[in-house]
């Protein structure tokens, strides 16, 4: 079996660093590419030295540029790799411009796609990753979601559930690996003043920092929370944006705010870790914060990562200055809710996501079912029915019985993912079938 591994950006460098780990550890064939998305030494080569990657097979160096401009080249790109490399699998991650072309580029040569953090949705389509990740769940055949809820999405747009497979999220195992690592790093230890209340702050989603208004609402209210230490390391669109709409100098002018570079992952993790709060617009460390016990304040109108909202860890704000200064003060005189924020449990898993998905992935390909073929025989037309089940019977029985697929499962108005052996006694099942 041989593996191609599609990458662009900073985080899908980190969330799938622990699967390459594990696919390199097994003895499985795999090539890394590298669209060249993200260029700069500080938001691509670093992690591949912190996480201790190789050098990618191939880095197509699609660099910035216009959504079309960078995804059609990005797709000829990946093209002219998989015919040369014709891997067995393509494994995508999250929702940046890769995971679309890679993702489109492999289902139309008939390999089969494997979608790490799938299921995730905002249901905001003016976000470019909204669009990425719903395009790319169209060509995936392997979906390896988080949690139940990013599976209920996909039931609900009709995959089939036996093409998805709930595993946690590898930025737990990233994480959890990495943190340590960096507390062994002596010369990282020390730098943070302890006694300091410390607010690590993140932002680069283009519906914030392309937006002269959000961006300025953002810039006072870091202003005006100037009891804060206020870390800020920059991405390079949102540096470049201050800098355009004038609002570069009156930050670096607040001696509480501290406006670095982009740090390396070891080092930025140790920084969440030592933090008191955190805001971002980032996926990824909403994720994060809820793994390190770090309380979370997200600088967006909704979020595909509810799961974290509902666990109590982190809340949604949005970009006025208002709101943002009263939920942060209300955070930090309110002892109760700021313990209750860093007490919230983690619905991304143990750290084990990465085994998970590669034991996943073997036992597809022994059973000889990691390909995509063409059918040679009539399949006739499927339909779909709503049954309500007054016996004792388990989900495979009830397949068999009506040689169909269940899709979905309701009880009390709640979808149940239908595992195998759960009984659907007094439940209400959509399947779907050729023979109903
Ligand atoms: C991209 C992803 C986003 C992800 C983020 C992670 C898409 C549509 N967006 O957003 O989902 O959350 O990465 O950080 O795929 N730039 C540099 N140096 C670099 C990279 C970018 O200077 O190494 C600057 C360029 O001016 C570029 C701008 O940042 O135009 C935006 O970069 P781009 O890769 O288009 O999108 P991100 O905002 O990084
Ligand atoms: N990150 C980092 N250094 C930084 C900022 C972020 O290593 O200065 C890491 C962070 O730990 C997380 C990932 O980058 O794992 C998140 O990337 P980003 O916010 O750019 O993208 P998103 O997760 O929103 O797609």
């Amino acid at each position: 079996m041989k593996i191609a591994f599609v990458i662009g950006t900073r985080p899908e460098i980190i969330k799938m660093s622990p699967l390459i780990d594990e696919v390199k550890h097994r003895g499985i064939n795999y090539i890394l590419v590298h669209t060249g998305q993200h260029y700069d030494h500080e938001m691509s080569q670093q992690f591949f030295t912190d996480l201790e990657l190789e050098k990618p097979h191939y880095n197509i160096g699609v660099g910035s540029g216009a959504h079309g401009e960078q995804t059609s080249m990005m797709i000829s790109r990946i093209e002219e790799v998989l015919l040369e490399e014709k891997p067995d699998l393509v494994l995508v991650e999250g929702d940046t411009n890769a995971v679309l072309a890679g993702a489109l580029v492999a289902a139309k040569l008939h390999i089969p796609v494997g979608h790490v953090e799938a299921g995730l949705r905002s249901y905001d389509k003016t976000m470019p990753e909204e669009i990425n990740r719903m395009v790319a769940d169209v060509c995936t055949q392997l979906f390896f979601v988080p949690t139940l809820t990013t599976a209920t999405n996909l039931l609900l747009e009709g995959v089939s559930p036996k093409n998805i497979f709930i595993t946690g999220n590898t930025v737990v195992d990233a994480c959890q690996r990495n943190l340590k690592i960096a507390r062994k790093h002596s010369n990282l230890a020390g730098e943070i003043d302890p006694r300091a209340n410390v607010l690590t702050l993140t932002l680069h989603r283009a519906e914030n920092v392309d937006h002269p208004w959000r961006l300025s609402q953002i810039v006072n209210s870091l202003l005006e929370l100037d009891d804060l230490t206020i870390i800020f390391p920059v991405h390079p669109r949102t540096a470049k944006n201050l800098h355009k709409f004038g609002l570069y100098r009156k930050l670096d002018e607040a001696p509480h705010v501290q406006i670095i570079k982009p740090m390396g992952y070891l080092e930025f993790l140790l920084l969440l870790s030592e933090s008191h709060l955190v805001m971002t617009d980032s996926g990824g460390i909403q994720e994060e914060a809820i793994t390190l016990n770090l309380p979370c304040i997200t600088l967006r109108y909704n979020t595909e990562r509810p799961e974290t909202v509902e666990a109590g860890g982190n809340i949604l704000v949005g970009t006025t200055q208002k709101k943002i200064v009263n939920s942060i003060r209300n955070i930090l005189s309110d002892e109760d809710l700021y313990r209750s924020m860093k007490e919230a449990s983690n619905p991304y898993g143990d750290g084990t996501a990465s085994k998970k998905i590669v034991d996943i992935i073997s036992e597809i390909e022994s059973r000889g079912e990691l390909k995509i073929e063409a059918p040679d025989f009539i399949t006739g037309v499927t339909t779909t029915k709503l049954i309500s089940v007054d016996q004792d019977i388990n989900v495979s029985k009830f397949e068999d019985k009506y040689r169909g697929i269940v899709k979905i499962v309701f009880e009390d108005g709640k979808i149940i993912f239908p595992e195998p052996g759960l009984n659907l006694k007094d439940k209400l099942v959509l399947i779907s079938g050729t023979e109903l």
